[in-house]
């Protein structure tokens, strides 16, 4: 973890602590190719989706055990498994099986917002990539990814929201260094699992 973890914005810390491994995916997927076809798109969702509903799976935990932290963070609307699954079947891809990593369980709610922080961030450069899928002739007609984007123009909001309330657990005493590990540590899960459907850098 960076020695300043504990002094710095939070927020701060996890952007550059992660940057690396954001460009890494971001270049691994290449999902901004003018190029990208079908069934590499359908090939990513796979993966992402697989990825989430493993994601999804230690995050309802531990909602379960600290309902009132994943209230306050709006946690029942942040789920997005199921996106992918939808845009994979409109795809015609069919249902995906969903076997994901095996993530560490997210032990408290330091963990659970540095996970969440890396699920969020995706919305943001998911907007660009909604943006630039919907103009790809190969998908077929009609055909709109939705998954990337799951907030449309309360992605800001919910990002804010997101924001607010992980500044709010530090300052509250949570430990901004358990944060910063575990979106580090799914940052490098994320890395390690699309690794498969990655493209030569
Ligand atoms: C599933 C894969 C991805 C994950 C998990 C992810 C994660 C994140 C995170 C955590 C942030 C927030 C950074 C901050 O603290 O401000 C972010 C921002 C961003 N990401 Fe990604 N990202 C992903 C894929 C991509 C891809 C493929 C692109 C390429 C377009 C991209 C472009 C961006 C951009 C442009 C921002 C900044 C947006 C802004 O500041 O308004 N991301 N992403």
């Amino acid at each position: 973890m960076p020695r300043d973890a504990g002094r710095a914005d939070v927020l701060t810390v996890l952007r550059s602590a992660t940057a690396g491994t954001h460009e890494q995916v971001e270049t691994a997927l290449a999902l901004m190719d003018p190029d990208l076809h079908r069934d590499r798109l359908v090939a990513v969702l796979t993966r992402l989706h697989a990825f989430w509903r493993s994601a999804e799976a230690g995050l309802d935990d531990w909602a379960r055990r600290e309902p009132a932290d994943a209230q306050a963070v709006g946690w029942s609307r942040r789920r997005r498994a199921h996106l992918f699954a939808r845009d994979l079947e409109a795809l015609d891809a069919g249902t995906p099986a969903g076997i994901g990593p095996d993530l560490p369980p997210v032990e408290d709610t330091d963990q659970a917002l540095g996970r969440l922080y890396v699920l969020e961030g995706s919305t943001l450069g998911g907007t660009f990539i909604s943006r630039h899928l919907a103009t790809l002739p190969t998908l077929g007609p009609g055909v709109r990814v939705g998954a990337f984007s799951p907030y449309g123009g309360e992605t800001g909001a919910m990002w804010h929201a997101y924001r607010r309330v992980t500044r709010e657990h530090v300052a509250a005493g949570g430990d901004a260094g358990r944060v910063v590990d575990a979106a580090r540590a799914t940052f490098a899960a994320l890395a390690e699992w699309c690794a498969p459907v990655a493209v030569a850098a």
